[in-house]
């Protein structure tokens, strides 16, 4: 009984002490710029497909995806193993049944970047969730005073190149001191933001950009967690057992009581 008295008092300082944790996580990771909504939908596999590949191109030179397997991704995404292994899969010493390594030396990265590049299986589940990393990817903007002469909205001073420039082209910080949150009153537009420099435009429009930006963030959203397809199946299962075991139940419950008046 003591026992019991004892945690439910300390049962809202734990609260407290939660809430304030994550609060402060929370602010750590965006900064304070309003994030953009991703909606990542794990069951569009074209989507999905699309994202792997842009990945596999453009990132895994310097991230891993190390808790997934080669194998893994080409089943739940419906790539054949051999268009895998040969279109995305560029270490040709690797096998099907591979872990997602790079062979990037982590200390050297260090030297190179200021920072080695983390593993990226599980970056969508940290910071802000699918939505930062859907920003993430697309504020990178100008800023001469940064070693590769670009900063990034949501990750301040950030060690990583920006590696789709020539996809996106060079985007351009037009609100100075203003609030990047601010919208007009009337029309509800944002006030100011990034755009792309007309004069250095990139290979894609700026709604080519996003979606790939949207393939990307869907699919590290799904490398968090390759189950999410199964386990809303499995869900729906639940509850069609559950519909089936009322009836049943109910049957039941009338023959025990029917004779009881
Ligand atoms: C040239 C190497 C390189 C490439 C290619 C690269 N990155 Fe990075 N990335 C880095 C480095 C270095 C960091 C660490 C930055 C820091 O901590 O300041 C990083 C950090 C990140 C982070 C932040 C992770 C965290 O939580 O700290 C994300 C997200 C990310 N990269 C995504 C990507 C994606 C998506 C791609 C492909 C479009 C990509 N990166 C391509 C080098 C790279």
């Amino acid at each position: 009984m003591k026992r019991i008295i004892r945690t439910n008092k300390m049962a809202p300082a734990m609260l407290f002490l939660v809430s304030v944790l994550f609060s402060s996580l929370a602010t750590a990771a965006g900064g304070g710029y309003p994030l953009d909504e991703a909606n990542v939908d794990s069951s569009d596999k074209a989507s999905l497909q699309r994202g792997a590949k842009y990945f596999q191109n453009y990132c895994a030179g310097c991230h891993a995806t190390q808790y997934q397997r080669y194998e893994r991704v080409a089943d739940d995404l419906g790539i054949p193993h051999d268009l895998m292994m040969e279109h995305l899969v560029f270490d040709k010493s690797a096998k099907i049944g591979d872990l997602m390594h790079n062979s990037m030396d982590p200390d050297e990265a260090k030297v190179w970047f200021g920072a080695a590049p983390p593993d990226l299986t599980l970056v969508s589940r940290v910071r802000g969730g699918p939505d930062w990393l859907y920003t993430y990817l697309r504020t990178f903007y100008e800023d001469p005073s940064r070693p590769y002469g670009v900063n990034n909205k949501v990750f301040p001073d950030v060690g990583m190149p920006h590696v789709l420039l020539e996809l996106q082209g060079v985007q351009i910080d037009n609100c100075g001191d203003a609030d990047p949150a601010a919208r007009d009153p009337l029309s509800g537009d944002k006030i100011c933001g990034l755009s792309v420099d007309p004069q250095r435009k990139g290979s894609m429009t700026p709604a080519q950009y996003d979606q790939m930006a949207y393939d990307l963030t869907n699919f590290l959203a799904y490398s968090a967690e390759p189950m999410q397809e199964q386990r809303k199946l499995l869900g729906i299962y639940v509850y069609l057992f559950l519909a089936l075991f009322f009836v049943f139940a109910y049957l039941l419950k009338r023959e025990f009581w029917k004779d009881v008046h």
